[in-house]
């Protein structure tokens, strides 16, 4: 196992762990969710979860990779003996499957729209003129299968080249551009009519829209941000060399995810404002709203297809941290070639992840119950799996793992200076606060 390969330097884990916390979740799904969900209230309820409750999460997806140092199923197999725990390895599976299948589908949308932003086809358009383009875009089916193809192939790509010459490089120039691309954003709202309100829409919380949806909600969005409950990180984590601090690693993830979802927030809202359109949109704010927006601003064109390069390479920084789960475990349980994985995994990818677009066409074939497999795959992640196997590892670690190879871990055998007490805190959470909260979560869903 010594040939596996792994992180090189402090900053290209970072850049390669960071890229796959920061992605669509925080583009996409946050502002929307934020918009949807009273603002700054939302906000607030989810920086207290993600720091009390995921990022401990995240530490336990480090170091149950870190001290296995092999796929997510197989780690189970070697941190316990048996195979009774392989189970949790196998929903993480299943899981990232089903999560870069469905993720692929809106990174393909993102490649069309860099190219509808580059000949100029949103300028001058209202939303609703947007809005059915869009639809009969989506419902063409061919298009948006080679879209979402493409992603795939491009990811797989990159993870050809290995961790430390093709994940770790390619999100080491990555990262800054993003964090670049959307201060440039940032900057360029400021002097908008609406960032203002904007301003208190983000950070003045009415405590009053904090309702058990609005926790949940938040719950759920910074597992899906955290890249938590998929085996990523616990995936990336048998990459990690052992003087690494896992919690340090953990925080300085958190903030800067956090940081990111605030600032697109802040690069978004003040157009928003600016235009008198309710920040309620829904799914839609980022591919219709926005591009209408654009279309009636000065330097829409190039904001526009700033926008969309950055929402793609987000994108794309993430699909390649879901893959790598899929490429390690068929490399390290079945000693196959890395780049067989990855044609493998590439191949089932793109064919799941074609009937997953295509279960958008109306009147498709592809639904269950009336409901679309794109949504399906929506619900079961975010809702249900993120969750579930987040709630697996933490119970793993609390109930089985136990405290004193956790302590050392997180201590990097005391060399880490840690106190006791903040070590007992952090275990009491993963043991008991973190499965219950996510078990209340479930049973108020039924
Ligand atoms: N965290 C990514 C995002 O915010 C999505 C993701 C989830 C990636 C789970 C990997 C695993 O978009």
């Amino acid at each position: 196992m010594d040939n596996r390969g792994g992180f090189k330097s402090k900053f290209g884990l970072i850049a390669a762990v960071g890229g796959s916390v920061v992605g669509l979740g925080n583009i996409w799904r946050f502002p929307y969710l934020a918009g949807e969900n009273g603002g700054a209230a939302f906000i607030f309820v989810y920086i207290v979860i993600c720091f009390l409750i995921t990022v401990p999460l995240m530490i336990s997806e480090f170091v149950i990779g870190r001290s296995a140092k092999t796929d997510v199923v197989n780690a189970f197999r070697r941190l316990t003996g048996g195979r009774r725990w392989e189970i949790v390895g196998y929903v993480a599976i299943i899981s990232s499957f089903v999560m870069v299948s469905f993720y692929s589908v809106i990174g393909g949308w993102s490649l069309d729209f860099i190219k509808e932003a580059v000949l100029g086809n949103f300028t001058g358009k209202s939303s609703s003129e947007i809005n059915i383009w869009f639809d009969s875009f989506v419902n063409s089916g061919t298009m948006p299968v080679i879209w979402s193809v493409s992603f795939i192939v491009l990811s797989c790509i990159i993870v050809i080249g290995g961790i430390e010459k093709g994940i770790e490089k390619f999100s080491k120039m990555m990262m800054p551009l993003i964090i670049f691309i959307l201060f440039g954003l940032f900057i360029y709202s400021i002097s908008m009519k609406g960032f203002g309100d904007a301003i208190s829409f983000l950070f003045k919380p009415d405590f009053s829209k904090i309702t058990p949806k609005v926790v949940l909600l938040a719950l759920g969005q910074s597992f899906f941000s955290l890249s938590i409950g998929m085996g990523t990180m616990i995936t990336y984590g048998s990459y990690i060399k052992d003087k690494v601090n896992l919690g340090k690693l953990s925080s300085t993830i958190a903030i800067t995810d956090t940081s990111v979802a605030i600032l697109s927030g802040l690069a978004i809202f003040p157009a928003v404002f600016t235009m008198g359109i309710s920040p309620t949109s829904g799914p839609d704010l980022v591919f219709i709203t926005l591009p209408s927006i654009f279309a009636q601003m000065p330097f829409g064109y190039f904001v526009s297809i700033i926008f969309f390069i950055l929402l793609f390479v987000a994108a794309v920084t993430s699909s390649i941290s879901l893959i790598e789960v899929l490429v390690t475990y068929l490399r390290d349980e079945f000693e196959l070639k890395r780049s067989s994985a990855v044609i493998i995994t590439c191949c089932t990818v793109s064919v799941v992840s074609s009937f997953i677009t295509l279960s958008l066409v109306q009147d498709s074939a592809f639904t269950i119950g009336g409901m679309s497999l794109f949504d399906i795959a929506d619900k079961a992640t975010g809702v249900f799996l993120l969750p579930f196997g987040g709630m697996l590892a933490a119970l793993f670690i609390g109930w089985y793992y136990g405290r004193d190879k956790f302590a050392d871990h997180i201590t990097n055998n005391y060399t880490v200076k840690l106190k006791e007490s903040i070590i007992n805190i952090l275990y009491f959470i993963i043991k008991f606060v973190a499965p219950i909260v996510i078990g209340l979560l479930f049973i108020s869903l039924l």
